[in-house]
């Protein structure tokens, strides 16, 4: 029989860098595989909640070191794309309760990703309530997700948004101070604060969608003080250690373009430094779009040590390159997207060296079981 070091199954035998155990905030994470958040639309109708379908698919994922769950909108308002789950109400709460207990039964751990998309959004999808903003300034090319008249998903046009006030502002803390604590009813490990991909916390760091003159516009370390107020209102709720920040230093989707993105990011690691946090996500985008090229050297060129704890990279990752990033330190856990979504076991698979399923963009957002939870497993 072959050992380890020999197998070409096993390329990496024990000593594999994606295989070694971390500890987050008490929780041990057998692996370093993280499943990225992913928005599927596929919530349950009437009220954006979890189902079992739900807690089927992501129970078949439990083999991650950790999941991060898709986009979970705070609040109605927060909503950009149809179906999306929400964790504002009881129903929506007893849903992912669904969820939880089954990624735990099935021996995972969870976080949910707390997600307001701002000016990423449309009006149909909050009737009655204006889509809002940093300023009144459209997403250029930004596209929500609606119903249309034939009852299925259709790209719309952001809208238009209104500036939120200090109260709007005040009530967007509030509303993920809620959502945080809604989550630890759910059954969650943790929280991710979503700062990233162009959403409304996004849209408040980026010089060229916040134009405010007020504490929240302007300078940099105004323009970070949203994101350090939601931080400290879930840090309210949650012990640091199990909460973490997702952002995308270098995306250009969306409507993003900050003029010094170097400048801005850095502030917010160092803002997000000293709080003993579970880790920031670094997400590099950009491979999402179409044609679009790995830049994550150089988005560590200026982030690479300025935040003081766990350092999660996602973004056009496959086995090989994880590891590279994990033995040069650039990285302490890997989130894996697209492989995900295609490949239920992908840490099993992973470790193995066994080929991956390639995903189907058609099944990406709404539909049923189809592309969701029928991708195969080796066994
Ligand atoms: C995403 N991504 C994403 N990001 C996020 O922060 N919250 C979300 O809800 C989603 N939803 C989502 C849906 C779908 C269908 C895709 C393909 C992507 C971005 C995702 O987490 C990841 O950053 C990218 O997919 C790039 O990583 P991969 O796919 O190259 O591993």
């Amino acid at each position: 029989m072959m050992n380890d070091a020999t197998s070409p199954r096993r390329p990496h035998g024990r000593d594999d860098p994606l295989m070694q155990p971390l500890t987050v905030g008490g929780l041990t994470l057998p692996n370093r595989v993280v499943m990225a958040p992913l928005t599927r639309s596929r919530a349950g109708q009437p009220g954006d909640v979890p189902t079992e379908m739900n807690a089927q698919y992501y129970a078949q994922r439990a083999g991650a070191g950790l999941i991060v769950s898709e986009g979970t909108v705070v609040s109605d308002v927060a909503r950009g794309f149809a179906w999306t789950p929400g964790i504002y109400t009881s129903e929506q709460v007893s849903g992912w309760r669904l969820v939880t207990d089954s990624v735990h039964d099935a021996g995972g751990r969870i976080f949910c990703q707390l997600w307001h998309c701002g000016r990423v959004s449309h009006e149909s999808l909050h009737p009655g309530k204006p889509t809002v903003a940093p300023s009144s300034m459209p997403a250029t090319g930004a596209m929500a997700f609606i119903v249309g008249d034939d009852g299925k998903g259709v790209r719309q046009p952001a809208s238009q948004p209104q500036a939120l006030t200090n109260e709007g502002i005040a009530a967007t803390i509030a509303d993920f101070r809620a959502a945080a604590r809604n989550a630890a009813e759910a059954g969650f490990d943790g929280v991710e604060i979503h700062a990233a991909n162009g959403y409304l916390l996004h849209q408040f760091l980026a010089s060229n969608a916040n134009v405010r003159t007020d504490d929240f516009g302007g300078p940099v370390a105004n323009r970070v003080r949203l994101l350090k107020m939601v931080t400290q209102a879930v840090l309210e709720v949650w012990p640091s250690s199990r909460v973490g920040v997702r952002v995308s230093p270098l995306f250009t989707g969306n409507g993003m373009r900050d003029a010094i993105p170097e400048e801005t990011f850095v502030a917010v690691a160092e803002m997000l430094s000293g709080r003993g946090l579970a880790y920031l996500h670094v997400a590099d985008s950009g491979v999402m779009l179409p044609g679009g090229e790995p830049h994550m050297e150089d988005i560590l060129e200026f982030m690479r040590g300025r935040f003081d704890g766990p350092m999660m990279l996602c973004g056009g990752y496959d086995g090989p390159r994880a590891r590279a990033a994990l033995e040069a330190h650039d990285a302490d856990l890997v989130a894996f997207g697209r492989h995900y979504i295609s490949n239920p076991d992908l840490a099993e698979r992973l470790s193995a060296g066994a080929a991956l399923n390639p995903p189907d963009p058609r099944t990406f957002y709404g539909g049923g079981r189809a592309g969701y939870t029928d991708y195969p497993t080796l066994n």
